[in-house]
């Protein structure tokens, strides 16, 4: 079968499955498959791929029909233009985070630490963005940094980069002029009615602090100050409902200059404040 088939084959395969966007992710696996970049795949419309890449690709289109995220499957996510490593041992970025690095590029800084950095993208993304910038990046999961680490050299930002088993603040010593975090930010309940495609293939530990969904920012936020240099930044991925009491525990814990950063869908997505003289609240 050739591949301008092969392509309408397996898209109604995936829309029998009930699959949002048969078109798109047939063309993303096809060209895995094939070793091409996906823009690249009508070149090959008219080609014959080989009985190898044939059965491979209808494997991905059953393991497709079966909820695997596409990323997942061919391993890799696109995020901020650059492609990701990710399995199953890192949540698959979302692109709603990319308006927390839209957020965190604005500013000024030399020093970053992100807390919770999985697969890197954040971090790798924005010592890519900045040559003059240095990072620590920490996880609770080794498996996360692992990845990280191999992300970190596909873009020659390892040197820069520091990447460090932490549970939160844990092993973290000196101050930074920015700390980013996206953590895991889902209720107990809400992560009781997420779609399989996101509890099967995310690691839990990536989604959920479990409770309310606000435990992370309470940690996080309570002891941030004593690692942020004098008018050092915080910026948080938080959940489109979570921007009040997330700004309450910044104002309690002494933070100014709190914003509320929207998506690109106008929900709000990312806070950032200021900590005006880097010393926690006694
Ligand atoms: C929502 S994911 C964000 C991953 C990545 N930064 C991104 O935006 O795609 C949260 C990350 O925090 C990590 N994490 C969870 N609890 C943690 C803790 N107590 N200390 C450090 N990292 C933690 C998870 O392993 C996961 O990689």
């Amino acid at each position: 079968m050739k591949v301008r088939a092969l392509v309408l084959a397996s898209q109604g395969k995936l829309r029998d499955c009930g699959i949002e966007n048969p078109a798109r992710d047939a063309r993303l696996m096809l060209a895995n498959c094939l070793g091409v970049e996906v823009h690249r795949l009508n070149l090959l419309d008219d080609s014959f791929p080989s009985e190898d890449e044939l059965s491979k690709f209808w494997i991905m289109v059953d393991e497709r029909c079966n909820r695997k995220p596409v990323s997942k499957i061919i391993g890799y996510r696109a995020f901020w233009g650059r492609n990701f490593e990710v399995n199953e041992d890192v949540l698959d970025p979302r692109g709603d985070t990319e308006t927390l690095v839209e957020v965190v590029l604005k500013k000024k800084f030399k020093t970053m630490l992100e807390l919770g950095t999985g697969s890197g993208a954040i971090a790798i993304t924005v010592l890519a963005e900045r040559f003059d910038a240095t990072c620590v990046a920490t996880d609770i999961s080794r498996l996360a940094l692992e990845t990280a680490a191999r992300n970190s050299k596909i873009y020659g930002v390892q040197n820069r980069l520091k990447l460090l088993q932490s549970d939160w603040f844990s092993k973290i010593s000196g101050r930074f002029d920015i700390i980013v975090s996206n953590p895991p930010y889902i209720s107990a309940k809400e992560y009781n009615e997420l779609a399989d495609e996101v509890v099967d293939y995310d690691p839990k530990i990536s989604l959920t602090p479990g409770g309310d969904g606000l435990d992370s920012y309470r940690q996080i936020i309570s002891n941030a100050r004593e690692k942020l240099r004098k008018n050092g930044q915080l910026v948080l991925e938080i959940g489109y409902s979570q921007a009040e009491p997330v700004k309450k525990l910044l104002d309690g814990a002494g933070f100014s200059k709190i914003r509320v950063h929207k998506d690109l869908g106008s929900r709000d997505r990312v806070l950032s404040a200021q900590a005006a003289d880097g010393s926690p609240v006694t």
